[in-house]
């Protein structure tokens, strides 16, 4: 599948040479009429958004995109289902470029890791358009950079051993992110928990949580239905987490 010739048919790129942001080009492109399924990439970014308001600094090399999806109905219990479908369909798509060398760690909720250095990152923005809900879905993989003065240990999949295009890396998403759809689809959200925990750290992994100001420590405790993420404290006392972030003790 990392092969395959092209992104499936039910996205369209749109490539960029620079952006500010290829959140912000997404939703200009909303603007003017473009559907759920676009795609936007760009080659550089010069204000690259992280999550909780940092930089996610964007020199050329690596690989920035911003897909449309649809979001969840309300009304029923899967609306935090897009960030762990995208994150399942990343941990897969490195698995499968490292032909399997690699087994990434997926943090809670949709950190990407190697090693326990961070190599890609997930960024998801809900905005209504015309009485339509919908997510500005934002991905940044490290294939030959990664920051060295982040707040987290950081690393790239030159790094790591894994020489690819960011073409490849884009179009083996894609493929991965269409079947993790057709999976939440048939068999629902268990399913997806069920693969997201496959890649992530072993129930009774000692974990950190930073919330605001706040530390937490215990150990995790795999997802509620929700997707929260539950942790048992020393007391023996299980916490439900909704927002934070995580660390390994
Ligand atoms: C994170 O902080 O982990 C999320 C990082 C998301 C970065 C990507 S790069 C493409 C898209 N455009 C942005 O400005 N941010 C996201």
């Amino acid at each position: 599948m990392i092969y395959a010739k092209k992104i499936p048919d039910v996205y369209k790129l749109i490539e960029y040479d620079i952006v500010d942001s290829t959140m912000i080009s997404l939703k200009e492109l909303v603007k003017e009429g473009a559907k759920v399924g676009t795609i936007v990439s760009a080659k550089k970014q010069y204000n690259g958004r992280g999550r909780h308001g940092r930089k996610w600094i964007s020199p050329e090399g690596n690989l920035y995109f911003s897909f449309l999806r649809q979001a969840e109905n309300k009304k029923f219990k899967n609306v935090f289902a897009p960030v762990f479908i995208t994150a399942v369909a990343l941990a897969e798509t490195i698995s499968l470029i490292s032909k399997k060398k690699i087994l990434p760690i997926l943090k809670w909720p949709n950190d990407v890791l190697i090693n326990n250095s961070k190599v890609a990152g997930i960024l998801i923005e809900s905005f209504n358009n015309n009485g339509n809900d919908l997510l500005n879905i934002g991905v940044g993989v490290n294939i030959k950079s990664n920051p060295t003065n982040a707040i987290y240990s950081a690393t790239n999949l030159y790094n790591e051993n894994i020489e690819v295009s960011r073409e490849v890396v884009l179009k083996s998403f894609f493929n991965c992110l269409y079947i993790t759809e057709q999976i939440f689809l048939s068999k629902g959200i268990k399913e997806i928990f069920r693969l997201w925990l496959s890649y992530s750290y072993k129930v009774g992994t000692k974990i950190g949580v930073k919330i605001g100001e706040k530390r937490i420590e215990g150990y995790f405790n795999g997802l509620d239905s929700n997707g929260s993420l539950l942790l048992i404290e020393e007391s023996g006392e299980e916490l439900k987490i909704f927002a934070g972030d995580v660390f390994l003790l």
